[in-house]
């Protein structure tokens, strides 16, 4: 995996835009004293997703799960929302077949199919609900905390629904991934004998993709977890370099940073020219959001700090948001990944009497399009003074998925430093769960919370 980031500085972009080389010299001054703290945070315990590349023994116990259990199942339903549901969909999208769950039996190669219910909206749960066979699903109830409200909402309406079809028997089509020792989940796993797999203390929820949170589904689902933690295990590696152009992920950190906030850019798109890449951006853009976003700085003063994230797949949005990105405020940087070897490629073929304006489409090949569009995009924007920056994958397999993941969680751990925050906690969602919590009748929680300006002012 490489990135070229050229494209961010302002020596090759159109007017004044871009940072400074200069500047970048100076990040990179700077860069041994973040790497020194990220370091000694590191060993204090408080980077615990690094060591997420070293765990044969989870690797063993998920690869015994999956080959025994979970090929008993032609379903498996996660239950998760957040940091315990979005990795999973983006593994899925990213390195199995599109439209998995709609393949033959063959066509998934006996791998069950895999849907993810992480909102509790009623009308998705519902209609998941009367598709999927209760005679025929795994469910694997993910949740760090092991008592976050939506999914457990959705656990106790679909135990109920395991329950109305199998009875007593019910217990055996779930497993639940949560904190070893802590929370409602771990509870019910030992009363009811529930299987379980462990998330370790030490990883934050949008950081535990690579542990059994995502691993269990992807290898239940035939994804290679092996190679998805070696890849990461690369990124790690690259990550050790103490010097800023050498480490990538370090790199582009500092990049964003400077872009939010010495060059007026906040907001961070990720634009992959792969509709396979489409869920690894929605995964990113929780990342960077919840991480980032942070009224307190560590030292307790208020920063108001973080940017904004944007999901965007090329070509699609180039019909889309691109015209935003190339005209609109300068507000933004992007980030495009490329493929170099697509899975699969299609060529356009010829026609006779073709108009003449649609010709020149003959002869090349869908995949060769989607590069020409999105080098065209690329150059476009920087001839109109826009900051772009690519990470180029040389194909899409689970390691370079596992370097890309890895990539970015190593990035947000650095930008954490650069920005002066906790990049693993989220005290800002706390006020809006007690309010919930109070609306729902949860005892010690208030029952009436202040109606809102939204209530009380309509139209
Ligand atoms: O990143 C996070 O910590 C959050 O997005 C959590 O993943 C999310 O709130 C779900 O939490 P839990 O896994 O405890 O149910």
């Amino acid at each position: 995996m490489k990135l070229s980031y050229g494209r961010m500085l302002q020596d090759q972009l159109e007017g004044s835009e871009g940072l400074p080389r200069a500047r970048l010299d100076s990040l990179a001054e700077r860069f041994p004293a973040i790497q020194a703290e990220v370091r000694d945070r590191r060993g204090k315990g408080e980077y615990g997703f690094y060591r997420l590349i070293d765990q044969p023994d989870t690797v063993r116990e998920i690869s015994t799960f999956a080959d025994g259990l979970g090929q008993a199942h032609d379903h498996v339903l996660v239950l998760g929302i957040g940091g315990s549901a979005l990795g999973a969909k983006a593994l899925l999208n990213a390195l199995r077949p599109p439209a998995w769950n709609e393949l033959d039996d063959e066509g998934r190669e006996f791998f069950p199919r895999l849907t993810v219910l992480e909102n509790v909206d009623p009308t998705s749960i519902g209609a998941a609900l009367r598709r999927i066979d209760p005679r025929r699903v795994l469910v694997n109830v993910i949740s760090k905390s092991g008592g976050t409200a939506e999914t457990m909402a959705q656990y106790l309406v679909v135990r109920a629904w395991l329950e109305d079809a199998l009875g007593a028997a019910a217990y055996r089509h779930l497993v639940f991934t949560t904190d070893p020792a802590r929370g409602a989940l771990r509870e019910l796993a030992r009363t009811d004998g529930i299987a379980t797999l462990d998330v370790p203390p030490e990883v934050g929820g949008r950081f535990s993709v690579l542990s059994p949170v995502g691993l269990l589904p992807a290898a239940l689902v035939g994804i290679d977890i092996s190679e998805l933690l070696a890849g990461a295990g690369r990124a790690v590696a690259r990550a050790e370099a103490d010097g800023l152009r050498q480490n990538a992920a370090a790199l582009w950190a500092a990049l964003m940073y400077a872009a939010d906030t010495e060059l007026g850019a906040p907001i961070h798109v990720l634009m992959p020219y792969t509709d396979r890449l489409r869920e690894f951006a929605e995964w990113y853009r929780q990342l960077w959001a919840e991480s980032l976003g942070k009224r307190e700085n560590r030292a307790g003063k208020t920063v108001l700090a973080g940017p904004t994230p944007l999901a965007a797949v090329g070509a699609t949005d180039q019909h889309s948001q691109v015209q935003l990105f190339m005209e609109g405020p300068r507000d933004k940087a992007i980030t495009f990944i490329t493929v170099e070897q697509l899975s699969e490629d299609l060529p356009i073929p010829a026609r006779e009497h073709l108009p003449a304006e649609l010709a020149y489409l003959a002869g090349h090949t869908l995949g060769g399009l989607l590069r020409a569009e999105y080098e065209a995009t690329s150059t476009a924007l920087a001839q109109m003074g826009r900051m772009n920056c690519t990470l180029r994958l040389p194909d899409l397999s689970a390691g370079t998925l596992g370097e890309l993941i890895m990539f970015f969680q190593l990035a947000t751990g650095y930008a954490g430093v650069w920005y002066g925050v906790d990049p693993f906690d989220q005290p800002g969602v706390e006020l809006g769960k007690r309010l919930t919590y109070g609306a729902m009748g949860r005892p010690g929680f208030d029952p009436q919370p202040r109606p809102s300006g939204d209530a009380t002012d309509e139209a």
